[in-house]
């Protein structure tokens, strides 16, 4: 059964946090609004960041292109080259989502390696940091930011960004607060769900049966047509439908919880 939690997410002119110009429009206005930049670390930017590319992770630019204001999701590597991205594109950054703590989303310590992440964007541009309030005692410990620093949130948030909406669905598992962004018929998942597979659950705060849950109940209103865009390029294409991605993904033959433990455990 879909999670009740979610029919009320994807309507989400009724959600709370919604700014007073949230409101996308009908869905040509909303398509001709929408701003939305897929890009690879180590490819697209950071190339000279050898951890960048070793991660392959995906950032967002995600914004209204008439009101000229994006935000960025999962901040990490080179964060002046993403906010210079976007004033190319004459795009102000007005904030990031964080879609978890781990440091090659939100910046931190890894493998020995220092990653910029939110601390450098709030050096530039004081903008806030969209978390959900279940991941905030870990954001605040992986990059030593402020309590003052982050927008906290519950599933079902919607942030305005200009008149485009992004509606917050949390979807524990991977790590306690993790989020998705649900937005102009896309979900951007972070390491949730992937094209191929789903988010560890063995790393700090992971829960197996929580994502059990995340994507059998609470993802499970999300439509087909949904466009699923990952937070890693694990796959070779990098993104699919949220149809094509049940139909190809082993994580949804697994059709008990209890079929879900023996592969992942608890
Ligand atoms: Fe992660």
């Amino acid at each position: 059964m879909p999670d009740p939690e979610v029919r009320s997410v994807l309507t989400p002119a009724r959600q709370g946090n919604v700014g007073p110009s949230a409101g996308a429009g009908n869905d040509r206005d909303g398509a001709e609004r929408l701003y939305f930049r897929q890009l690879l670390a180590g490819r697209d930017f950071a190339r000279d960041d050898p951890l960048a590319a070793q991660m392959v992770n995906f950032v967002y630019l995600v914004g209204d292109r008439l009101m000229g204001e994006a935000v960025i999701v999962d901040p990490a590597y080179a964060v002046d080259e993403l906010v210079d991205l976007l004033a190319a594109d004459d795009m102000a950054c007005v904030g990031a989502v964080a879609t978890h703590y781990h440091p090659d989303h939100v910046g931190g310590e890894m493998m020995g390696h220092g990653i910029q992440g939110i601390t450098r964007l709030l050096a530039r541009l004081p903008v806030p940091v969209h978390v959900q309030v279940d991941e905030v005692p870990w954001v605040i410990r992986s990059t030593g930011v402020g309590t003052g620093d982050l927008q906290t949130h519950r599933s079902g948030d919607v942030v305005a960004v200009g008149e485009v909406a992004l509606t917050l669905v949390h979807t524990p598992g991977h790590t306690p607060g993790s989020q998705c962004v649900l937005v102009g018929g896309k979900l951007l998942s972070g390491d949730t769900l992937f094209l191929e597979g789903c988010g560890r659950t063995d790393l700090p705060g992971g829960d197996a049966g929580a994502l059990y849950t995340t994507l059998t109940s609470r993802l499970a209103s999300v439509p087909d047509t949904t466009v699923l865009y990952p937070g890693h390029q694990y796959s070779a294409a990098p993104s699919a439908t949220m149809g094509a991605t049940r139909a190809t993904n082993f994580v949804f033959s697994l059709g008990s919880p209890e079929q879900w433990a023996s592969v992942f455990g608890r």
